[in-house]
């Protein structure tokens, strides 16, 4: 069976948990991917050991490199992949911080599951039963924003577009970590749009790129006028508001 079969065969359940700050933390997303044909549980006790393995691998490497990739089993069967990233620009005791929040969160939330991804807004978390790495997946996506309106849509998001395609060229071919950040002016008074855009550091720059675009431009659709609104993918993020990022 070709592992895209198998891919589109997975019954996949999507839901989001609203942390409300709760340890300050904030909002995160979650992805519980089982078995294929519904069967839960298909994770057996060798995989669920070997998980266990690589993400407290993981949850040491990361902060160290911001970014943590590695896959663990001695039959194909039971050998978990995983990646954990921190954002570009949080520090490596924070990445600590989140990485284990995460890993602890995602047992929770997905006990029994083959693969899972969590996000926070200063790491993301995600594994599998099959080799996702270096490609861009388009299954996980979550959209979000506020309801308030900035007074002008139109030249508020053609700015918006246009900042944040600057921003997704700069993660992508100009920066190691595939993470940039910026700001831009916008005519009206003084007021400016902030953005961010970063990738998984497994994907190429083209992949990021085209990951990175895909998202700006159905982000900025669904969340046309808005003044804040994010997106957050298994593969790349994109934030943008008229407020700055307080750094955590
Ligand atoms: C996403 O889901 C589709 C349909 O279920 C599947 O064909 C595809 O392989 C999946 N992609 C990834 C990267 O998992
Ligand atoms: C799978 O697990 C979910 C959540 O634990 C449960 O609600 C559902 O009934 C289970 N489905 C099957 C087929 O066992
Ligand atoms: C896998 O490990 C998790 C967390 O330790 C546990 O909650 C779950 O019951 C285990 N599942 C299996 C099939 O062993
Ligand atoms: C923003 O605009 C939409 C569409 O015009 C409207 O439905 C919504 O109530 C507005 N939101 C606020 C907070 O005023
Ligand atoms: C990459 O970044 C450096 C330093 O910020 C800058 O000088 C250079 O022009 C950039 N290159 C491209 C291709 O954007």
């Amino acid at each position: 069976m070709s592992s895209s079969r198998l891919t589109s065969s997975l019954y996949l359940l999507a839901f989001a948990l609203l942390l409300q700050n709760v340890l300050g933390i904030e909002n995160s997303f979650v992805r519980c991917v089982y078995g294929p044909n519904n069967m839960n549980a298909t994770a057996t006790s060798s995989y669920n050991t070997s998980l266990s393995v690589l993400l407290g691998s993981m949850n040491q490497l990361a902060p160290v490199e911001g970014f943590a990739l590695g896959s663990l089993g001695q039959s194909s069967h039971d050998r978990p992949y995983g990646l954990l990233l921190c954002r570009g620009d949080v520090s490596s005791s924070d990445c600590r911080t989140c990485a284990l929040l995460a890993t602890s969160e995602i047992r929770k939330s997905c006990p029994n599951s083959r693969g899972g991804f969590i996000a926070y807004d200063n790491c993301l978390l995600k594994y599998s039963d099959t080799d996702f790495f270096g490609r861009i997946d388009d299954n996980t996506t979550f959209y979000m924003w506020n309801e308030n309106n900035v007074s002008n849509p139109v030249v508020f998001n053609q700015k918006t577009v246009e900042l944040l395609s600057q921003l997704a060229t700069k993660a992508s071919y100009n920066s190691t970590k595939l993470f940039a950040a910026g700001e831009m002016d916008l005519p009206e008074g003084s007021t400016k749009v902030y953005g961010m855009t970063t990738c998984t550091r497994d994907l190429s720059s083209a992949d990021c790129k085209k990951c990175l675009d895909g998202a700006i431009v159905e982000l900025l659709r669904r969340a046309y006028g808005k003044e804040v609104a994010r997106f957050v993918g298994g593969s790349c993020t994109v934030g943008y508001q008229i407020n700055p990022f307080v750094k955590a």
